[in-house]
Order: C-alpha cells, then sequence, then structure tokens
C-alpha cells in the first residue's frame, strides 16, 4: 500500500450516453468519488478527478436504432445532459471527457497497436452469434439469453445483471438477437484476443494476496471467484460499425470492444486535461507514487480489477489502481432501478421538483449509500432526512448562531471571557472532528464520515440548547459573550467540514459567516489545531436558511410519479406476447386437459415458491406439486376448480412426485391466476378440447 501518494488519480466510471443518469449513478459512483476528491483537495493533496462520456458499444448503436437518430445525434444529445446534471450536482471533475474526441481514439489506437507489437494478443477465427435478418454479427447486448450461470432468461451476450456474471455471446442458452428477434446462427470471423490466463499468477499475487485487507470484501470476494473460475482469452475486438477502428491491417471494418476503449478513456481524459492546463498528464498514469482509485457500481467491478489492469500490466508503463471501493446497488422504493422501465429519479427531473436543493439528494444518497449491501430509496426516507436531521440539526444550529450573533452583536464575533470546562470540552470534541472524519473518508465509509459531521452540528446544537444563552443574556451578558464565541467557532468548522459531502451548503455558509476570502484559514489541520477560527471583531452576515422543511404535499407527488409509472409500465407488460410456432391437431389431441378441484393444499418444507397440492381430477385424487406459493396461501385454494393437464409425465420436485400440471395464467397486475373455465355444473374429469 502506499504510504504517502504524492498525488492521486480518481476515477470515476465513464457513463454510457445513451439516456441521462439517475440517484444510483450519483449515490453509487460520482458522489462518493466527489467526496473523495473534494476531501483530499482540502487536505492540500494534489488531485486529479477524471471523467467523461463513454460513447461507443452496442448500447449507443440500439438507443438510435430505435429513436430512428444516428448515433452522433444520441451521444451528442446525452453527453449534454449528463454534463449539466454532473455539474449541476456539484461533481467536481477536473476533466469531463467524451471518447468520441480525436485525443480517445488516438490514445486507444496506440495502447491497442503496443499491444499487438508486443504479441501480447491471441489473433483467431472463431464461430460468433450471426443475425442472419439483419446481416450483423451479435455481441454484447445485440444477444439475449439465458444466462449458464443463474438461468436468469434476460441475460446480455457480455454480462449477466442478475448474477453479475461476465459471458461470452456464444456462452447463452437460447439466444436471440435483439435488432430482430431471430435465432442466431454461427458465422465464423476473426478476432484479436487479450489472454487473461496469461495474467493468472499476476492478478493473484496483486490482489489475491496484495490487497486482501485493504480491498472492501464485495469487491475482493468478486474478483477472487473470478480469478478461481478460471480466466480465459476474451476478445477485444467487434463485428460493429460504431466504435474506434482496430488500427491492424486484417482487421477492415472491426472496432475495438467498447469495454477495451472505455478505460482507456480516464487516461486520455488525463490528456485533455493536461493540454489545457498546461500540464504534464503522465505522472498522474506512470508515477509510482500516484495513487489511482477507481469508482465503480459492482457491474464494472470484473472491468477494472481484471481486465484493464491485465491491459496495463501487459502494456507495461502504467501504474496500477490502489483500491476499487466499488459500491452495491441503489434500488427506489423496493424496486430495481430501471432506464428501460423508466423506473427512476431523473437528476434534471429532481431539480425541477426540488430546485437548489442538490445537497438534500447528496446528503440522503450519501446516509443511505449502497456501501456494503444493496440499499433502498424512498422518499419518505428523503423526507426525513431533510426534516429531522439537516433542517433540525444542522440549519437550526447555524440559524440560531447566526440570529443570535447578529442580534446581540450586530453581527460581529463577541470576544470571550473565562471558558468554562464544557466550553474547554466542547472545543476539544470539535477538534477531534477532522481527524475522525478524514480516517472514515480515507477508508472510503462515507456513510460513516457523513454521520460524524453531522455529529459535529449535535455537538453545537447541544450546546446552545444546554447553555440557552437566550436566557442567559438578562443577567449574565458576559457569559453570553463566552457561549456565542464557542458556537460560532462550530459554525465555522461546519463550513469546511461538510464541504466534501455538502458543497453548496458550505458555500453558502461561508459567505453567510463571511469567511470567503483566503485571508480567514479555515482548513482541516487549522480546525483540529486552533479554537480560534472566528476571531473576535470579525464581522458575519445576515441569517440565510440553509435548508427548508419538506411538505408532505411534494413527496406525495413524487409517489404518485412512480405509482403512474408502475401502472404504465403494467399496461405495456400486457403486450401480447408473439404467437409460437404452428403445431398440428394431433400435437394438440395428445394432452389430456382436464377440470379437476383442489381438495387440499400445503407448503412444501424448505421452498418458498412451492405448494403440494391434492387435485381431484375425476379420475383420481393426485399430487401435483405448484410453483405458486408466493401468490396464493394454502387455505385460499381448497375448492379451487382448476384446468389440469393429466398426462404430462409425472416428475419428483424436492422428492415429491408431481402427476399432472395445474394450468395458469397471469392478471394485469402479473400476479398468477388459476385459468379456471366456466365450470359450474362440470363434473371433475370433463375434458377439455
Ligand atoms: O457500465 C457503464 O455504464 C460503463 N459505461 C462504464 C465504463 S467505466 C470505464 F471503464 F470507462
Ligand atoms: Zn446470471
Amino acid at each position: 500500500m502506499l504510504q504517502n501518494p504524492e498525488r492521486y488519480t480518481i476515477t470515476a466510471a465513464l457513463p454510457y450516453t445513451n439516456g441521462p443518469i439517475h440517484i444510483g449513478h450519483l449515490a453509487g459512483v460520482y458522489v462518493p468519488a466527489d467526496i473523495y476528491s473534494r476531501y483530499l483537495r482540502l487536505q492540500g493533496r494534489d488531485v486529479l478527478f477524471v471523467c467523461g462520456s463513454d460513447e461507443h458499444g452496442v448500447a449507443i448503436s440500439m438507443k438510435a436504432k430505435k429513436e430512428g437518430i444516428t448515433p452522433q445525434e444520441v451521444i451528442d444529445k446525452y453527453d449534454g445532459i449528463i454534463r449539466k446534471s454532473f455539474a449541476d450536482f456539484g461533481i467536481a471533475f477536473d476533466n469531463y471527457s467524451r471518447t468520441s474526441l480525436p485525443v480517445h481514439h488516438e490514445t486507444a489506437s496506440e495502447f491497442f497497436k503496443k499491444l499487438y507489437d508486443n504479441g501480447d494478443f491471441i489473433e483467431e477465427v472463431t464461430e460468433q452469434l450471426y443475425d442472419a435478418k439483419a446481416n450483423q454479427f451479435l455481441a454484447d447486448r445485440f444477444v439475449m439469453g439465458t444466462c449458464p450461470k443463474c438461468g436468469n432468461e434476460e441475460a446480455y451476450g457480455d454480462q449477466c445483471e442478475k448474477c453479475g456474471s461476465t459471458l461470452n455471446a456464444t456462452d447463452l442458452i437460447n439466444p436471440k438477437s435483439t435488432i430482430t428477434g431471430e435465432t442466431p446462427v454461427l458465422k465464423s470471423t476473426k478476432h484479436w484476443f487479450l489472454p487473461l490466463d496469461r495474467y493468472d499468477a499476476f492478478l493473484r499475487e496483486w490482489i489475491l494476496e496484495g490487497h486482501k485487507n485493504d480491498w472492501k470484501p464485495n469487491v475482493y470476494g468478486q474478483v477472487k471467484s473470478w480469478i478461481d473460475g478460471g480466466l480465459e482469452p476474451r476478445a477485444v475486438t467487434r463485428d460493429l460499425d460504431w466504435g474506434i477502428d482496430v488500427p491492424v491491417e486484417g482487421a477492415e471494418g472491426k472496432k475495438l470492444y467498447v469495454w477495451f476503449d472505455a478505460p482507456i478513456g480516464y487516461i486520455s481524459s488525463t490528456k485533455e486535461w493536461a493540454a489545457r492546463e498546461g500540464k504534464d498528464w503522465e505522472p498522474y498514469w506512470k508515477n509510482e507514487n500516484t495513487k489511482l482509485v477507481h469508482f465503480i457500481g459492482k457491474d464494472n467491478i470484473v472491468f477494472h480489477c481484471v481486465i484493464f489492469p491485465a491491459m496495463l500490466k501487459a502494456e507495461g508503463s502504467y501504474i496500477l489502481p490502489e483500491n476499487v471501493p466499488a459500491n452495491e446497488f441503489l434500488n427506489l422504493e423496493g424496486n430495481k432501478l430501471s432506464t428501460s422501465k423508466n423506473w427512476a429519479v431523473w437528476l434534471h427531473e429532481y431539480l425541477e421538483e426540488f430546485p437548489d436543493q442538490q445537497d438534500v439528494l447528496r446528503y440522503a444518497l450519501t446516509s443511505n449509500a449502497p456501501e456494503t449491501k444493496d440499499n433502498d430509496f424512498t422518499w419518505k426516507d428523503f423526507q426525513a432526512r431533510n426534516n429531522n436531521e439537516l433542517v433540525a440539526i444542522f440549519g437550526n444550529f447555524i440559524n440560531r448562531v447566526v440570529v443570535l450573533t447578529n442580534k446581540y452583536y450586530n453581527g460581529i464575533v463577541p470576544t470571550p471571557n473565562e471558558l468554562t470546562e464544557v466550553d474547554e470540552q466542547t472545543l476539544a470534541e470539535l477538534q477531534a472532528y477532522p481527524e475522525v472524519i478524514s480516517s472514515s473518508i480515507e477508508r472510503y465509509r462515507f456513510r460513516e464520515a457523513l454521520g460524524e459531521m453531522m455529529n459535529a452540528a449535535r455537538l453545537g446544537n447541544k450546546y446552545l440548547a444546554d447553555e440557552e444563552p437566550w436566557k442567559v443574556i438578562k443577567d449574565n451578558p458576559e457569559r453570553v459573550q463566552t457561549q456565542m464565541y464557542v458556537a460560532l467557532q462550530i459554525a465555522a468548522a461546519l463550513s469546511s467540514l461538510c464541504e466534501p459531502f455538502l458543497p453548496f451548503t458550505a458555500a453558502k455558509l461561508k459567505r453567510i459567516l463571511n469567511v470567503t476570502s483566503s485571508a480567514v484559514e479555515m482548513n482541516w489541520k487549522a480546525i483540529s489545531e486552533s479554537s480560534d477560527l472566528l476571531s473576535a471583531g470579525h464581522q458575519i452576515g445576515q441569517a440565510e436558511l440553509l435548508f427548508a422543511k419538506i411538505e408532505d404535499e411534494a413527496i406525495q407527488k413524487q409517489i404518485d410519479k412512480l405509482e403512474a409509472t408502475k401502472t404504465a409500465n403494467q399496461a405495456e407488460n400486457k403486450k401480447v406476447e408473439a404467437q409460437k410456432d404452428l403445431i398440428q391437431y394431433e400435437d394438440f389431441a395428445k394432452m389430456d386437459l382436464r377440470v379437476g378441484t383442489i381438495i387440499e393444499a400445503e407448503k412444501m418444507p424448505k421452498a418458498n415458491k412451492l405448494l403440494v397440492l391434492k387435485v381431484d381430477t375425476g379420475i383420481d385424487v393426485r399430487t401435483i406439486v405448484s410453483g405458486i406459493a408466493e401468490s396464493f396461501k394454502p387455505e385460499d385454494i381448497i375448492g379451487k376448480r382448476v384446468t389440469v393437464l393429466v398426462n404430462l409425465a409425472p416428475r419428483a420436485l424436492r422428492g415429491v412426485e408431481s402427476q399432472g400440471m395445474i394450468l395458469m395464467t397471469n392478471n394485469a397486475e402479473g400476479k398468477l391466476v388459476f385459468v379456471n373455465p366456466d365450470t359450474d355444473g362440470v363434473g371433475n374429469g370433463e375434458t377439455i378440447n
């Protein structure tokens, strides 16, 4: 581990420009990366924080096809929207680049060429999935099918979002083209593969041994299972028409795989920054005393911890990441955030509803950040965090301090008299906060760090509530001078301690306290060493509310909006499935369908989904195991008339033989319901044909 880095290169995952960004992106990647960078800058460290738009790959082409516009139009549109969202939320990149820029095309091409010239690739003709109708090879998001690892039927050609496995398109079971819906055929094509297996020993030593104790368990665990699962060569080129040309002979019409070029985007972004600022980019990527940290979501772990490091190692002149503090996912009101289902809080829409309240969202997302497990964002929690914490603690404390200072002393910091034990202790506690907060941030525990920052505000709130200067003023105005002096020191410290988390609030508070000029020393070192941050005689400004209460109506409006999305999605889901291939009457006649009645039902022990039913089929009373336990309680379905396929070959489920199948369908809400024909007066065993 690098002990005293000379400089820091901090990267945040390049977002795909195929849609705007939402709270999940902010919570998982950009807010933590921004907190970390802002904190380091406040400590006076040399920090470079880079990001940019990820503008290649199938996600962009698909969006263009869907909207009937060119990929260039897609990336221009979303690059603009995303850039604005980041700026609006105070994500203070030193540079935000684009992978469509020439500097990136050149950097990625050179990188590929160097590995190619070194003989680091395997060149091979293999059979790949091909959509004959669309005349196109299928990879990545152009193909969907069943994940061979977990059975998810909606896995993509490069990744299963359910179990997180990284896949090759040819691994998918029942692949289907997402362009035409056709089943693809296999067709030969030449590609270049990065032989990850050659990096097995390096990765084991560097990560599994070297970073056992400092990488987050979720990251370490995922990497370990990937390496232990056996590393295989991975194609780094694609047959596509959107992307960076493969810069070698015999590769005409082929492009670099987006996951080959995207992480190189961090380097190109650095180059763009250096050219603009007149700096040298190389130390930020090639000097051993530089600490490189990648902020990403958990779906990007393998690419940043295995594939990109293998590329950097192969290239030979680059440093490797010191840490990759990936987060888990944020859900929204109990459901997975989804761009395609519009299940999201979009940043640009949030600001329309809650103008100037960026810090409230930053606060709510950090308080509930998915650092160790998936977490849920709810509007009620958002409201409670604002009203009960930001308004009631932080805002209330600052307001009292500023109002009273103006009222008693015309806004001039009073000269303190003798400090009591409580004063001394309060100031000592305050001086400990920079260290406590730093320690959490340095270990990527941003929730904990934010909690400590709020404890500093609590310290101030409690001090005023206990000391009650508004009462003491009548009999002992000298004592109040000291009380207000102490409270003002806490307010001043907070204006800097909150800066990494709540940059807009910090700026406002500094303005109110009139400490924006560089003449006033307010760095964290000063806070921990001095108890005279705001000296007697300093003039502060007028009170302004730091935070405003959020009313129930505003929250209900957001909840209603999500409900409307849910309803719209249900209507969309009701779209009728395409008809299956034709069958002959003889095929149908083979099925023996009967009317029956459920006469007993009980839960299958240790199985969440299964019910064991006794069904009177008219022919006999038989056992049928049915996967409906999540939709029905056993006691509610006894006596239910049902349609039974009675001649389905028996099969054992959890050791119980199931002798038939009960026909089910889905209602508009996607819930299971029985297919029970109008059976009044129809006896059990009556045939259905
Ligand atoms: O998952 C994503 O959204 C990718 N666009 C992240 C790329 S990160 C980096 F490698 F560029
Ligand atoms: Zn899977």
